[in-house]
């Protein structure tokens, strides 16, 4: 097979002159930190997914501790998580002294699955923080039905999914909580970002005062010729505003948005219809009919028992072929860290343990041109061919 003269990242930003100019006319306007433009990014951002609400901040991993913050988490609860995500998903709720509970996933969406949800609920158990993984939305009606019963609060890792659907309603608008993800690899990126979406007024304004030191009123109000020097500290706040600089970055991206969706999902479609072809492969499950996959990652899955190499082997022989892959994810129930605290063993949750081990995520971005598509096709075609059992 033919070999690409360069190297396919796995992920690259889509980035043009609009987001030069935007963030170039921010730093020269001498106001960098937090101030009209991120109030506009939140506002234009709470309007494109439909929310009430929209508080930006510097990461989804602040967000979510922020919303966790919001809804009065403390030491000994407990916070439903799935084990198929990243280590933020968890961490937000070690920083109270809570426990997050690592529970198993559906085996075709890979996304928190709700029957053990409910077998995980204990007296303790004060929220769940489903993932939309990759981008397809998790079972939001099952895990609202369960939230209700038990009195649990939801806050959705949306770090993938946007813009997704569930059901035909906006992820940001579908739970208490939406945590997005403008990291730099993200389907929107601020190079870091983050924000939060609610319905909740009240909380929403907690959550903007608990991301600027717990003062009562933020800096761009204080320091503009409306302004007074003073302020009340309210809370021990932190430090999670996002600045201007990224904000800029990010209302550009807002206004493109759609358009970077649309080619994900073209790539993801191409992808698919080559890939279902062949019985070594699995592809990622397409959003059902009233849904939208974001298509963040594209997930695939290999069929090991068809192969005589492993996942590690897989990804060798792409990159051998100047294609870069990753892996999502390492269940947090198999790292160091949750073993040790929690005494996990990999096979205590079966499904995630067996579903990453096949698990590789290729290229699926829309700076992506025809020929890199084309490229990744044959590069992951050209590996089954020669190591098909
Ligand atoms: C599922 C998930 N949740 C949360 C995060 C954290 O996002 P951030 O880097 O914006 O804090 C990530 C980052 O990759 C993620 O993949």
């Amino acid at each position: 097979m033919r070999l690409r003269g360069t190297f396919l990242p796995f992920a690259l930003p889509d980035i043009d002159d609009t987001e030069v100019a935007e963030v170039t006319s921010v730093i020269r306007s001498g106001w960098l930190t937090s101030g009209s433009k991120t109030d506009r990014f939140e506002a234009e951002f709470a309007a494109f997914v439909g929310a009430s609400h929209a508080v930006a901040v510097n990461s989804c991993t602040a967000a979510m501790h922020l919303a966790l913050e919001a809804n009065g988490l403390r030491a000994g609860d407990e916070v439903i998580v799935p084990t198929y995500t990243f280590a933020a998903t968890a961490e937000v709720v070690r920083y109270f002294g809570a426990k997050p509970v690592l529970v198993d996933v559906d085996p075709t969406s890979l996304c928190i699955d709700p029957a053990k949800v409910e077998t995980a609920v204990t007296p303790h158990a004060r929220a769940i923080i489903p993932v939309h993984l990759g981008g397809r939305c998790a079972e939001m009606d099952d895990l609202r039905a369960i939230a209700e019963r038990h009195n649990l609060c939801v806050i959705e890792d949306a770090a993938h999914a946007f813009p997704a659907k569930y059901k035909e309603r906006t992820v940001g608008t579908l739970s208490d909580f939406t945590c997005f993800s403008f990291y730099a690899t993200k389907t929107l990126t601020t190079g870091e970002g983050g924000m939060i979406c609610t319905e909740n007024g009240p909380l929403a304004d907690r959550c903007r005062m608990m991301s600027l030191h717990g003062i009562s009123r933020d800096a761009w109000s204080r320091y503009t010729a409306e302004g007074t020097w003073h302020y009340d500290v309210i809370a021990p706040g932190f430090k999670y505003n996002l600045t201007d600089i990224a904000a800029a970055l990010g209302l550009a991206q807002l206004h493109k948005a759609n358009r970077m969706h649309e080619r994900r999902v073209q790539i993801a479609g191409r992808y698919t219809a080559a890939f279902r072809e062949l019985p070594e492969l699995e592809p990622p499950p397409e959003a059902p009919a009233d849904g939208q996959h974001a298509w963040h990652l594209y997930m695939l899955r290999l069929n090991l028992d068809r192969l005589s190499i492993n996942r590690a082997r897989f990804i060798e022989e792409l990159k051998g072929l100047n294609i870069g892959t990753s892996v999502h994810f390492i269940p947090l129930h198999v790292h160091p860290y949750y073993r040790k605290t929690y005494g996990y063993e990999p096979e205590d949750l079966p499904v995630a343990y067996r579903e990453y081990q096949r698990e590789i995520s290729l290229p699926v971005y829309s700076k992506m041109t025809d020929d890199d598509v084309r490229d990744v096709i044959d590069a992951v075609t050209d590996v089954v061919g020669r190591f098909r059992r």
